[in-house]
């Protein structure tokens, strides 16, 4: 392909997000809320999900097409067996610019100590933990399966030690629940090599029962923290950056805020995700997806793929957190939003 491609709205293909599972270890309340997924829940057969083959064929066809970061999600993608050949399978990859891709994974931390070193090695660049509370009993309620947080603490060292940094840690803030840890969170990864960041508790999924009155705007985080630790904004990293950075005056490292409830950031998303079972997903509150197994696996030609994904690009319109209204249940009759569980985070 020639030229970058950019969306109905001018926003440009960067960041591809692959789900690898859509089953986890954990039941976050915000997430996959037990009542919910339960022992009968039906998480896709084997043979429904994309092979890693299937998965590095496109992958290959959105980096021609500019992406130029990969990041593997679930569900919990360490579950997926074998996720480092995988990882290897798409560092592999050759980039049009001859930049490395940036390759990183988001995980709940569980099972990172015992496989840090053989990701680093085969070629992981890094990690994005998520961490709800430092609180022991406060951590096994928010991911009701009583997993510990030195299990998720171990992980990170692991991590760190084998160089898949810059780790960032992720707290989904749910009020009247796990806020207490706002300051809690803060000074224990302040000055430390890991970088905080908050996450406004979102209305994704249909299971979860998300109401406004439990997100806490990170204006209010930031309001929190800055009484106890001066902070002032700092510049984004790169455009279409999902957390609004903050830096600690005394020099003591930042802090992140992703407010995708109070202050949305669809102007310049440029994520496309890629479900389980190979669905394209244009944002991530969207209802239906786009089948990009069908293709994959009826024998068309790269070619073929490639124009379909340019295709869907270009028509482009999704910015649903712009748009949202307090009554998020204003879908069309029947439709459901998909589960974050199976999507991609
Ligand atoms: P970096 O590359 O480290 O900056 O990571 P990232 O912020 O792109 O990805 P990460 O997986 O760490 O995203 C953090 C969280 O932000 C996700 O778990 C989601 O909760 C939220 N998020 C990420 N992308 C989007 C998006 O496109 N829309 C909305 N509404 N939320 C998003
Ligand atoms: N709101 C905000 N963040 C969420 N995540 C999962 N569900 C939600 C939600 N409803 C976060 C996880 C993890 C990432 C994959 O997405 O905590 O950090
Ligand atoms: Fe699992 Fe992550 Fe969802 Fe928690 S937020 S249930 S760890 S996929
Ligand atoms: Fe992108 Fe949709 Fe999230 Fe907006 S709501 S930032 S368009 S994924």
């Amino acid at each position: 392909p020639t030229g970058r491609l950019v969306d109905a709205l001018g926003r440009p293909l960067h960041d591809l997000r692959i789900s690898v599972t859509d089953r986890c270890n954990f039941r976050c309340v915000y997430c996959m809320p037990k009542e919910v997924f339960d022992k009968d829940y039906a998480y896709l057969p084997h043979s429904e999900l994309l092979s890693f083959e299937e998965i590095t064929r496109v992958a290959r066809i959105f980096i021609a097409h500019g992406v130029e970061k990969i990041r593997l999600t679930g569900g919990e993608p360490l579950l997926r067996k074998n996720l480092e050949r995988l990882v290897g399978m798409l560092r592999a990859l050759p980039t049009p610019s001859g930049r490395p891709l940036d390759l990183t994974l988001t995980t709940n931390g569980s099972l990172l100590a015992r496989k840090a070193q053989a990701l680093k090695e085969a070629g992981l660049d890094r990690v994005t933990v998520s961490l709800d509370a430092l609180d022991e009993a406060m951590f096994r309620r928010m991911n009701d399966v009583d997993f510990s947080v030195a299990d998720v603490l171990h992980g990170l060292d692991a991590a760190h030690a084998a160089g898949l940094g810059p780790i960032k840690v992720n707290m989904v803030v749910k009020g009247g629940t796990n806020d207490g840890q706002i300051l809690p969170m803060a000074r224990h990864f302040k000055g430390s090599p890991f970088i905080l960041r908050f996450i406004e508790y979102m209305d994704v999924g249909a299971s979860n029962g998300w109401n406004m009155d439990e997100v806490i705007p990170s204006a209010e985080v930031i309001r929190r923290i800055g009484a106890e630790l001066p902070v002032a904004p700092t510049s984004a990293n790169y455009a279409g950056e999902t957390a609004a950075r903050w830096r600690y005056l005394d020099g003591s490292g930042e802090v992140g805020v992703i407010s995708s409830v109070t202050q949305a950031f669809c102007h310049d998303c440029s994520r496309l995700r890629l479900s389980t079972e190979g669905k394209l997903y244009t944002c991530l509150f969207a209802t239906r997806g786009n089948d990009l197994r069908a293709l994959l696996r009826t024998g068309r030609a790269d070619e073929e793929l490639s124009a379909a994904v340019a295709q869907l690009w270009r028509g482009r319109t999704d910015r649903y957190s712009e748009t949202r209204t307090i009554d998020t249940s204003g879908l069309a009759p029947g439709a459901k939003r998909v589960e974050m569980s199976y999507i991609g985070g």
